[in-house]
């Protein structure tokens, strides 16, 4: 029989304590493709660390979310496809729903912007705007695609940014510098449709004039208190440019979005960004038809958004603004916005397909959602951006989940099994290294809550694998499955110390690996109604209590399957890479200039090949050995789809001799074959034409 110990309840309760209404937003997504990493670690894993965080401490917290189905990003998908707005949105709601749910994102509800019920609200937030001449109807002129014939706005329009210049800004937004951008600020503005160069045209908008609300967002931002400093930093760069902030349409003449409830503006809808925000709002509704306004309103109101970097304006800025002129709402709390996450050392990208997808993460490695979870956690973009490696979460996986948490668990699980029938035993002495390590269990809990109240997720998750840590070494130094011959009771001991430890870890994982700390507070058999605050005590699981069985945490990843993800990775980017053709090679623009010194550290020499080989499991890659003149080097380059290896052996070649070495499938690549790219997509090879020697120095 398996005798439960249920913790008693009362002595927990003392904890937080406060009526605060938390309301935790996550960006809502656009409909328009798959969840990939970049995704996860940007927002949605830390808002679900927080809020399964603030659950165990018994906080009033509710989690929102749903897809943001309006907007150009979602007509341009639609016309690519060939296919409705409607029918893109229904694909990818059903699709990033059941990819978060089975991922344990916890939200209390996933909502979509296409609902009535957010129809309605997002009307009926506009009509309040207008009733109270926060939004101000202008007739201005807008970019007119006259081949496409349609206005152009959003991401229909690209150019060069006028803050810093990057290529290709958005017609309402530079992703490079973050900036909210109007069409007509665009320098050298194209038509996405057609890529024309648009005209202009009039016709009347509704603006949100910024311009004159700029000292009430100054106040709202100086009243806020611990906000991260990317997030403080560029909203305050925005409020103190030297143009300050500038009118921003609130409305667009496009055909796909919330109609805009004003007579004079038939045929118009809301600019996405008027409405997704509010979505949060219509989110909460459906969850609570009764209750919501508690969650949203008042000084009980405490929200926090989970942003992605390049959301903060919208955020911090525009969505502030419309709540100040509404008037019933109260403000943002806290607004942790994440850098960016890159995938092997490239920017992660859903139309270069360049991305781990969520949905073909879950099918590739079943029952491994928590394994993602922790390498995410680990590499989460807080204060930079960074870098997802495949190498990194193999490493993660086997070194510090298998190896450290995995084997600690699996070590007290066993040893309790095969010495006490899975009885923990209740103590009689303690010796002091016993005391302390029970001592410094009890430090965690507060530590990393600490941690993950000031948005720091990796330090926290860093600080919970210490509790795993600290069982290892206890174990490793008090040796149990050598004491028992000896002296059984002081075994028994030692064990009921390491189970507390394992207690521990069971809480406080959970908020960062949730399946893995059901499986702990199973064998450990931990209650349903288990708190934070449990990670306090010295004794979270009491002497008597039966043990249940040992389940396997987590198994080891082996180079294959890495192998595997890379290429498929690999062969992903290569099918989706645009083809160079005679004619866009000729609308390539020049690049930047460089300087002359720039061109003269470049050492370029010619070569002969010596050898060449493919590398294994890498359908791309060949391997050579390079005569430079100076000396004998290998060279690792993308050509096996244009060169057989047989082919290049005794060939001259162009290479650069000083790019800085780079591991490429394991092998050290020590320089670069120059190609030329034809319009045909085929590559040549850059040889002289003079016969050079090997070594002759280029240039
Ligand atoms: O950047 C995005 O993916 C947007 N769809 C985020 C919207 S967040 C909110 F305001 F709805
Ligand atoms: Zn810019």
């Amino acid at each position: 029989m398996r005798i439960i110990f249920a913790v008693s309840f009362k002595r927990y309760q003392k904890g937080m304590s406060t009526n605060k209404k938390i309301m935790v937003t996550a960006a809502l997504p656009y409909a328009n493709g798959p969840i990939h990493i970049g995704h996860l670690a940007g927002c949605y894993l830390p808002s679900d660390i927080y809020v399964r965080y603030l659950r165990m401490r018994g906080r009033d917290v509710k989690f929102v979310c749903g897809s943001d189905e309006h907007g150009v990003p979602i007509t341009i998908k639609a016309k690519k496809e060939g296919i409705t707005p409607q029918d893109v949105v229904d694909r990818y709601n059903a699709m990033m729903k059941g990819a978060f749910e089975e991922f344990g994102i916890s939200f209390d509800h996933y909502s979509r912007t296409s609902s009535p019920q957010h129809h309605k609200n997002a009307q009926e937030f506009f009509k309040t705007l207008m009733d109270k001449g926060a939004l101000v109807a202008k007739e201005t002129q807008q970019y007119f695609d006259p081949e496409a014939g349609q206005f152009l706005a959003d991401r229909y329009i690209t150019g060069e940014c006028p803050k810093c210049h990057a290529a290709d800004a958005y017609g309402d937004q530079c992703e490079s510098c973050g900036t909210s951008l109007n069409a007509t600020d665009l320098i050298q503005p194209k038509s996405t449709l057609s890529g024309a160069t648009p005209e202009l045209r009039n016709t009347t908008n509704w603006f949100l004039p910024l311009d004159e609300l700029s000292e009430d967002l100054r106040a709202f931002l100086e009243s806020r208190e611990g906000w991260k400093p990317n997030v403080m930093g560029q909203c305050m760069s925005w409020l103190n440019a030297g143009d300050g902030l500038q009118p921003r349409a609130m409305t667009r003449d496009l055909d796909w979005g919330v109609p805009v409830p004003v007579e004079g503006a038939e045929g118009k809808v809301m600019y996405v960004w008027f409405d997704a925000p509010i979505g949060y709002i219509s989110s909460t509704q459906e969850l609570l038809p009764n209750d919501w306004e508690e969650y949203w309103k008042g000084d009980n109101a405490e929200i926090v958004h989970f942003i992605g970097k390049d959301n903060i304006v919208f955020h911090c800025i525009i969505f502030p603004a419309m709540l100040q002129q509404h008037g019933e709402y109260a403000l943002p709390t806290q607004v942790p916005a994440n850098e960016f996450l890159n995938l092997e050392g490239r920017k992660l990208s859903t139309s270069k397909n360049w991305a781990v997808w969520l949905h073909e993460y879950l099918q590739d490695f079943p029952g491994q959602q928590d394994v993602l979870r922790y390498a995410l956690t680990a590499t989460m973009p807080e204060t930079k951006d960074n870098d997802f490696t495949w190498a990194d979460f193999q490493q993660r996986n086997n070194s510090e989940l298998v190896a450290g948490l995995g084997n600690f668990v699996n070590r007290v699980m066993v040893l309790t099994h095969k010495y006490f029938g899975g009885v923990v035993q209740q103590p009689n002495v303690l010796t002091d290294a016993d005391r302390e390590a029970l001592a410094a269990m009890t430090q965690y809990g507060r530590r990393i809550a600490k941690s993950i109240e000031a948005f720091k997720f990796r330090e926290a998750l860093n600080e919970a694998m210490n509790v795993a840590r600290l069982g290892n070494k206890y174990l490793q130094e008090q040796e149990p499955w050598k004491v028992y011959k000896q002296d059984p009771e002081r075994a028994g001991v030692a064990l009921f110390v390491a189970t507390q430890i394992m207690g521990a870890a069971a809480i406080v994982f959970e908020p960062f690996l949730p399946s893995t700390a059901a499986k702990l507070r199973n064998m450990l058999g931990l209650s349903e109604g288990f708190r934070w605050e449990y990670a306090n005590e010295e004794t979270i699981i009491p002497g008597g209590t039966q043990l249940g069985e040992s389940t396997l945490l987590f198994s080891k990843i082996e180079d294959e399957q890495m192998e595997a993800q890379r290429q498929k990775l690999e062969a992903a980017a290569a099918a989706n890479a645009p083809q160079t053709t005679t004619e866009s090679i000729k609308h390539m623009p020049q690049k930047e200039d460089i300087s002359f010194d720039q061109f003269m550290a470049m050492d370029l020499r010619v070569g002969t090949i010596l050898e060449a080989e493919r590398v294994p499991k890498a359908d791309r890659l060949l391997k050579f050995l390079v005569d430079t003149g100076l000396d004998q080097r290998t060279i690792v380059s993308g050509i096996a789809e244009h060169f057989s290896p047989e082919e290049m052996v005794g060939k001259k070649v162009t290479v650069l001799m000083n790019l800085p070495p780079r591991k490429i499938r394991g092998v050290e690549s020590q320089g670069m074959l120059l190609m030329a790219e034809d319009g045909d997509g085929k590559l040549r090879l850059m040889s002289p034409e003079g016969g050079a020697d090997s070594g002759a120095i280029i240039g």
